[in-house]
């Protein structure tokens, strides 16, 4: 890449932090989560690591935190707010002692406070002649905000402190949070508890805090001159003394190995406990010690905090129900309680098929571990057996539908000689409730007949309603009776009217998609479309029995071949196709064979701005260019949007290949 696409980029990067701080900080209500934030961070400074030209005031690197808000008057931190540096495994717990003795010029036993890292937001308290005569937030570090009043709705913190060894000036700081159970009632408004603490905390109007239950939990303090106190531990016991809650999981321990066990059991243990936790932080005890070792730019030298992983956490099932797909796969589902997994709140866990359940033995009331990493559905790594209630018995999997009562099969597999590991219900055509919803769905979806304005949560509100029991439903809805349903208007009813409308042409491909055969994705429909040209000879493929003719199509074999023949053997898909198309107007797949993008490949990486995905394809492929999934020699451009994930930028650059803004792309399209 260039300078000036490098200094793009850096810049782009940059612009994103500030964003999501704003959105993080300022507005509680953050749009990534903390491992895509962290990753954004983790670029900005390998970038800068690499090109030393780079640089920015709004670097991570040069601030903390986030700028004060306006909203609040600006308070000086008598002793800066550090944050603590992380440590993710032993290695880097290894490293951090020997820091520590490289420092200290000398291998020492060292004692450490250890404690739970409770995940909300910091304050501090001024206290002078024992009455709080201050409360700040964190601020940048430095310079907090006033929130004395709000901090003051919160029934932990003490106003006025009796007992005669409380020192008369002293910052005493801990962490603001929300209990889980009272994070619930707050779920469609925060992402999570801690969003949700930091939300109200930081209310323009104390009455708005005093609504939401906030807790304190003390754990250090800023200025503060002791001459009796000689140990970490020893100050949590004076906070508790003067009246101040402490964690119930401080404890003393001695050396790195006994501290790595305490993490792995608490990790393990920390979805019971009634807030979030996501890590343990390690101070040396001694304060003596502490101060010899002193700060670097962000951090104590005499603190890590030891991080519970981002991508998994252990949980319990409450509950395994069995949801029923488009093509009538039983999928299991546990219902777990509800677990905070790198910022993100995970209730639910997919247990894949009848066959995952088998071989992972997993049981009602189980102990489990849950990943949940980039996109990818929370799913179950494995069963924790030590903690299997003795009474526990097998999950039988049901083997009727639970939709419809149906038979359910197992499907045999030719070509590996095995039965599927999925469970079908052998329900065809929409007498299935739940597959006729999933059918509906899939009708009106993106790359089908893309009608926005009728997304899912619409299509089973209108299924309740008894609106729609068809596709064709969408183009005879009584639209009288949906104005006076709650929340919807006169201009929301006009849209949907609009893009219902606007669905009725479309290509036959994306028809052929839309009507959701088994084994007909994208891709085959394609071919098809391709093949057959018009509605018309396909419906003769269809009618004169002559399917099998289509095996000539190079990409469509038996599989899809017997699942077509399946499919208009069921009289309901008949009738729906038929009265489809008597009301549709689908149009022959039209291939540019001349367009300006001939014989060039794309693929993107990161949110486009105002287009998806699917019509950015479309507009590619209408072009005679072609979409491809994976960063490789034979692909020609790379289009970055918003977010992009970094390493297919850099390997696109490593393979010189081109990379292009949104805005390069469409230029190349005028
Ligand atoms: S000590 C200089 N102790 O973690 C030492 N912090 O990244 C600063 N936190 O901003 C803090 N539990 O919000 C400390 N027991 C604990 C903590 C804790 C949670 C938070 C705190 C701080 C952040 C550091």
């Amino acid at each position: 890449m260039k300078e000036n696409d490098i200094k793009k980029y850096y810049n782009q990067r940059i612009n994103q932090y500030r964003k999501h701080n704003k959105l993080y900080f300022d507005k509680s209500s953050p749009k990534i989560s903390d491992k895509e934030y962290d990753q954004i961070k983790r670029d900005i400074l390998d970038l800068e690591k690499q090109y030393s030209y780079l640089n920015s005031n709004l670097s991570p690197s040069n601030s903390l935190g986030f700028t004060p808000s306006k909203n609040f008057i600006k308070s000086s931190h008598r002793v800066k707010m550090l944050s603590l540096s992380n440590a993710f495994d032993l290695e880097d717990l290894k490293n951090f002692e020997k820091k520590i003795f490289n420092y200290l010029n000398k291998k020492i036993d060292i004692e450490y406070s250890v404690e739970p890292k409770i995940d909300g937001i910091s304050a501090s308290l001024t206290y002078k002649d024992g009455m709080l005569v201050l409360g700040t937030s964190r601020g940048d570090g430095t310079i907090g905000e006033v929130i004395t009043k709000n901090l003051k709705t919160i029934d932990d913190i003490p106003q006025k402190i009796n007992s005669k060894d409380f020192p008369n000036d002293i910052d005493i700081r801990g962490e603001v949070f929300i209990k889980k159970s009272d994070f619930n009632n707050l779920k469609n408004n925060f992402a999570n508890p801690r969003n949700a603490a930091s939300g109200s905390l930081r209310q323009k109007n104390p009455e708005q805090t005093k609504k939401i239950p906030l807790n304190f939990v003390a754990y250090t303090y800023g200025y503060f001159e002791s001459k009796t106190i000689k140990k970490q531990s020893e100050f949590l016991r004076s906070l508790k003394k003067w009246g101040f809650k402490t964690s119930e999981h401080n404890k003393v321990l001695k050396n790195i190995n006994d501290i790595e066990n305490f993490h792995k059991k608490f990790e393990k243990d920390r979805f019971d406990i009634e807030y979030d936790i996501d890590g343990l932080v390690y101070k040396i005890n001694s304060l003596e010690l502490q101060k010899r070792l002193g700060f670097t730019a962000n951090s104590p030298r005499w603190a890590i905090a030891h991080k519970f992983s981002a991508d998994s956490a252990y949980s319990e099932i409450k509950d395994i129900n069995i949801q029923v797909g488009r093509t009538g796969a039983l999928t299991p589902v546990a219902r777990i309680k509800p677990v905070n997994i790198g910022g993100v709140i995970v209730s639910n866990a997919t247990l894949h098929n009848e066959d995952e359940i088998i071989r992972k033995d997993i049981r009602l009331g189980d102990t489990i571990k849950i990943e949940r990493a980039g996109d990818v559905i929370p799913h179950v790594i494995h069963v924790d057996l030590k903690k299997r209630n003795k009474n526990s018995k097998k999950f039988i999997f049901p083997v009727n539908c639970p939709s419809c009562g149906s038979e359910t099969i197992k499907e045999f597999n030719k070509t590996t000689n095995k039965h599927d590991a999925v469970r079908r219900c052998i329900n065809e055509g929409f007498d299935c409730e739940k597959i006729a919803i999933e059918r509906i769905k899939h009708f009106i979806s993106k790359d089908a007949m893309n009608i926005d304005g009728l997304g899912k949560k619409v299509v089973e509100n209108f299924w309740d309603l008894n609106l729609i029991r068809f596709p064709q439903d969408i183009y005879n809805l009584n639209y009288k009776k949906i104005s006076n349903l709650e929340g919807w208007g006169d201009l929301s009813v006009s849209n949907l009217k609009y893009s219902i409308e606007k669905s009725k042409k479309v290509s036959l491909d994306k028809f052929l998609y839309a009507i959701g055969i088994r084994h007909i994705g994208i891709e085959n429909a394609k071919l098809l479309a391709e093949y057959v040209k018009t509605i018309k000879n396909f419906s003769n493929f269809v009618n004169k029995n002559k399917l099998n003719d289509l095996l000539n199509i190079d990409g469509i074999g038996e599989t899809q071949i017997n699942s077509l023949k399946k499919f208009f053997n069921n009289k309901s898909n008949y009738k729906v196709i038929e009265k489809l198309s008597s009301i549709l107007s689908i149009s022959d797949l039209k291939l540019n064979k001349a367009g300006k993008l001939l014989n060039s490949t794309f693929m993107f990486t990161g949110k486009l701005s105002n287009m998806s995905r699917a019509e950015a394809k479309s507009l590619i492929e209408e072009n005679s260019g072609s979409v491809v999934s994976s960063v490789n020699k034979k692909l020609n451009y790379l289009i970055i949007g918003e977010k992009p994930t970094t390493r297919k930028v850099q390997q696109a650059q490593e393979l010189g290949i081109k990379v292009l803004s949104q805005k390069e792309w469409l230029n190349l399209l005028d």
